[in-house]
């Protein structure tokens, strides 16, 4: 298909747009765009950020136009060419082989009574804290971590090495400043994950078990392909659900109103996607445009580096009444959180049994009184990774 884009807009360009600005608190920003257009060039991120929800709507459903196959891509030299920086047919066939581990079936067979085990390690250890603990560093991280290890079938890792390795691979797919300490950090990590690869992969041949290590080893992907994929999920699978669920916990403790109701119903689920609609913990995710386009009536030059804020898409006034509050009884349209089109989150399941499922239930029913703690506020912070940083808690 042609786009004719002589009638379009140019974009405008946002200098004023900084780094350390987003990071502090993206939605002021988004604010003040969203009032010029739905797409702006910001210099400082180096980027075309699209900020309106049926702009990147529609990027997500039209992988012709908008490639998720970056030329730059910094996750690619992090993390290896995984399937989330493919198009199809290349990214359906690797998906394909992700095969049932992250879907309901697997979920409820045997994932749920995995991360039940894991709740009562890490709530353990929480309460051993005492009231004050920071509910992040305590329980979120570590319960998040200790699942996907499980999921992955790293017999051979703790949930510590988990928590490391994603972060400096995230961190590598993030150094756009190109500082060499991260980059032996990310390499360091990468030749890490390799080897515990390549160490379980015979003995998960041998005695499969059901892991994603497990069933890609069956499945005749490529070893430099399964190695990325893997380190991609270590990257997508674990600050997601930490921070989509210590920003359920701190929304839900603000609120307090919210809270008796969400507790009187079990509307955990209510709870949780609408905290992931009000932080995105993934704010942001690149596509390159593969022709001269329009987009929402602009002008989108072939090779542009597209930013999908799904974020700011998410607090779009067009789609969401009130789009700032957190508001547990909104009419529920569709949030971007998980994504869209082919790329849409493969974790969702997995992510909505861990939190809604066990983890906020749980914490609010076995922690009489949670609340925050009074003389230190939570702290949260990120741009493409957001969320809460830190929870201190106090109960009775
Ligand atoms: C609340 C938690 C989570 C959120 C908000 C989230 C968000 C996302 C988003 C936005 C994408 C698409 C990115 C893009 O199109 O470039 C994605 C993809 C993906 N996520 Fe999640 N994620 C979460 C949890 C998880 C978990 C727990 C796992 C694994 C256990 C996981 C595995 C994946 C994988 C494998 C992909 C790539 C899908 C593909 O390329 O087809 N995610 N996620």
């Amino acid at each position: 298909m042609t786009v004719d884009t002589t009638e379009a807009r140019p974009i405008p360009t946002a200098d004023w747009v900084t780094i350390p600005d987003l990071y502090a608190d993206p939605y002021p920003i988004y604010q003040r765009l969203r009032a010029q257009a739905p797409i702006h060039w910001i210099p400082a991120v180096n980027r075309h950020l699209v900020i309106g929800y049926e702009a990147c709507h529609a990027i997500e459903l039209d992988q012709q136009r908008f490639s998720a196959d970056e030329a730059q891509s910094l996750m690619k030299r992090s993390m290896g060419h995984s399937m989330l920086r493919k198009d199809d047919p290349e990214h359906d066939a690797e998906r394909k082989a992700y095969g049932g581990v992250l879907r309901p079936k697997a979920i409820k067979q045997r994932w749920e009574a995995v991360f039940d085990r894991n709740y009562a390690t890490y709530a353990a250890r929480l309460r051993a804290a005492g009231p004050g603990a920071d509910l992040v560093a305590e329980f979120a991280a570590p319960y998040a971590a200790e699942n996907l290890r499980a999921i992955l079938g790293f017999a051979n890792a703790t949930q510590q090495d988990l928590q490391r390795w994603s972060q400096t691979l995230i961190d590598g797919t993030g150094n756009y400043a190109d500082d060499p300490d991260v980059w032996a950090a990310a390499e360091r990590s990468s030749r890490e994950v390799d080897e515990a690869i390549d160490e379980m992969l015979p003995a998960l041949r041998a005695a499969p078990d059901g892991s994603l290590l497990s069933v890609l080893g069956t499945s005749g992907m490529p070893l430099d392909a399964l190695r990325a994929n893997v380190k991609m999920t270590i990257g997508g699978g674990l600050n997601e659900p930490r921070d989509a669920l210590a920003t359920t916990v701190w929304a839900l403790l603000s609120h307090p109103e919210q809270l008796a109701s969400v507790r009187a119903a079990d509307r955990w689920s209510d709870a949780f996607e609408e905290s992931i609609r009000w932080i995105a913990p993934i704010s942001m995710y690149p596509r390159e445009a593969t022709r001269d386009t329009e987009l929402c009536g602009m002008a989108i030059p072939r090779g542009a580096r597209l930013g999908v804020a799904v974020g700011a898409a998410n607090r779009d006034p067009a789609v969401f009444t009130d789009p700032e509050a957190y508001d547990v009884d909104r009419p529920r349209k569709p949030h971007l959180a998980f994504g869209g089109g082919n790329h849409f989150c493969a974790g969702a399941w997995i992510a909505r049994a861990s939190v809604v499922t066990i983890a906020l239930p749980r914490l609010f029913t076995r922690f009489p009184g949670l609340r925050l703690a009074p003389s230190r506020p939570a702290t949260v912070g990120g741009w493409v990774f957001r969320g809460v940083l830190s929870l201190p808690v106090h109960w009775d």
